[in-house]
């Protein structure tokens, strides 16, 4: 544990605020904060919190940043993110290994959140060269009217404890190559991986000479948090957690006509219709359910089975499910690491009790595991459970491995019950049926973000846009277009004649 820690410049005390380079951390004065693993309850080191004045120093070095780096031009704004990329793809093991002791996750997802931001650097660096803009057709005589993307400013990220790292790279480099410097604020219960990223990426930020760049204040929502979304100078806030917190920041931050990205909650399901191969449907479920202890804003917490499939499929799930192996995640062969903390634990529990008394019942798993040896760790069994939409926990987001099964007759019905929820982020259809497939992919069809077919709920790739509405927030974030988030729109019209003709032929005739 140690040696991972040293490896990536992490020391029993760390400051809890950077302005990017080797030279920027500040020392941090504000209460400390004890970083235990949810492995074993093991403290793993302290930092101290910035206070509101160090979030202001930090906040002004990034503000300043923007200004130099917006006129960089973007293809050399790349070439900084792809050392990022290098250097990421370097430490990649030992990163790897801190997520999974802070976070908890089992060796292969650590390394998979490591890939992500690795896959997202050479994403971002490509796009360096390609962020067009359009060339619209003028109804005036000798004028070119285009449109041009110019850098917005620096943006807020704040990010979740579930992917404590690579929801980072999804902002900042995408931010970076658009011109725009990044404060990061990371979760309080995974600080350590925020700081451990700062300094891989400070040797190549003191090489461009952009302290300021990516920045990063861990404190309190009071002293850090809130300030920063009331904070004229950052015109983008990217805000990933609950649908509490980011109706909190999204009003703070419209309020002051500042935009925001916001990925919060999920209510997932997988529907699997009766033409569907059953097999691959299952490990689908298996993992979308229960891997990452359910703690994804993908998971997969609704499973809706046709009347003709319930029982079979139901009871190879519970067959399965005994197979998963719970504990220790740094040890191969375990599928399900821990809870983050006993908080998470607590919810899990509280939501099957309701779960009952709503009138479901669990078919199986759902309770506390003392794991020998790890006893201040959270660990639970994966929980399959019987349900109804309409059942008041079924409709919110219990971030833990529990899973609804649910009941449908028609592909329809299967239809509007998954999206009989507040939320809109991922869903998925398991069929063979084109006709249901194209149902489902159709107006009428799914209403979240993310549609699969025959692919679970989780594990997106960063080259479609990321993201999903109602509840979920309607922010789009790494793929595709969502770049343009991260930038400013200036449509141009330029006359390169000798006359002054007006759009929509409007007459202003004054003699000269
Ligand atoms: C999240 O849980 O906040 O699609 C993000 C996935 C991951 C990202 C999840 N690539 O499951």
């Amino acid at each position: 544990m140690k040696k991972i820690l040293e490896s990536l410049g992490l020391s029993e005390v760390n400051n809890g605020a950077t302005s990017g380079s080797s030279r920027g951390w500040i020392k941090t004065t504000g209460s400390e904060l004890v970083c235990h693993s949810p492995i074993d309850g093991s403290v793993l080191a302290t930092v101290r919190q910035a206070t509101a004045e160090e979030y202001e120093i930090v906040a002004a070095r990034c503000w300043e940043a923007f200004l130099k780096w917006r006129t960089m031009p973007a293809p050399k704004r790349g070439l900084l993110v792809r050392e990022i990329g290098e250097a990421l793809r370097e430490k990649k093991k030992e990163l790897a290994a801190l997520v999974t002791l802070e976070a908890g996750k089992i060796v292969s997802e650590g390394a998979g959140e490591v890939q992500e931001m690795i896959d997202m650097a050479d994403f971002a660096v490509g796009l360096s060269r390609q962020l067009y803009g359009l060339t619209m057709a003028s109804e005036r005589p000798n004028h070119r009217m285009f449109e041009q993307w110019l850098p917005l400013g620096p943006v807020g990220v704040i990010s979740s404890f579930n992917f404590p790292v690579s929801v980072w790279s999804w902002n900042a480099l995408l931010a970076a190559v658009c011109g725009d410097s990044v404060l990061w604020k990371p979760s309080s219960r995974t600080p350590l991986t925020a700081i451990a990223v700062q300094n891989i990426i400070a040797p190549i930020v003191d090489k461009y000479d952009m302290d300021g760049l990516f920045s990063m204040v861990i404190g309190k929502r009071g002293d850090v948090g809130n300030r920063l979304g009331a904070d004229k100078r950052f015109p983008l806030i990217s805000a990933t957690g609950s649908t509490k917190m980011g109706q909190e920041v999204g009003c703070v931050v419209a309020n002051r006509f500042g935009r925001s990205i916001l990925e919060l909650g999920g209510n997932n399901a997988i529907t699997v219709s009766e033409t569907a191969d059953v097999q691959l449907a299952l490990r689908a479920v298996l993992f979308g359910a229960f891997g990452t202890a359910g703690q994804r804003c993908t998971t997969t917490r609704r499973l809706l089975l046709p009347k003709k499939l319930k029982e079979t499929f139901a009871s190879s799930l519970v067959a399965a499910c005994r197979q998963i192996k719970v504990g220790d995640p740094r040890l191969e062969g375990t599928l399900m690491g821990p809870m983050i903390d006993e908080g998470a634990v607590q919810d899990m529990m509280d939501s099957i009790e309701e779960l009952k008394k709503q009138g479901g019942r669990v078919l199986y798993g759902g309770e506390r595991v003392t794991v020998k040896g790890l006893e201040g760790g959270h660990y639970v069994t994966p929980c399959i459970a019987e349900g109804k939409n309409e059942f008041p926990v079924v409709q919110k987001e219990t971030f833990a491995p529990l899973l609804y099964i649910i009941e449908y007759d028609s592909i329809e019905e299967a239809i509007a019950l998954q999206n009989g929820v507040p939320q809109g982020l991922s869903s998925a259809v398991f069929t063979t049926d084109l006709r249901e497939m194209e149902l489902f992919l159709s107006p009428a069809g799914s209403d979240c973000g993310i549609a699969n077919v025959n692919i679970g709920t989780s594990g997106a790739e960063i080259g479609g846009a990321f993201g999903g509405d109602k509840e979920t927030g309607g922010g789009r974030e790494s793929g595709s277009d969502a770049w343009k988030y991260y930038m400013r729109r200036q449509t141009c019209t330029v006359n390169g004649g000798r006359d002054l003709p007006l759009a929509q032929g409007v007459n202003f005739k004054i003699d000269l």
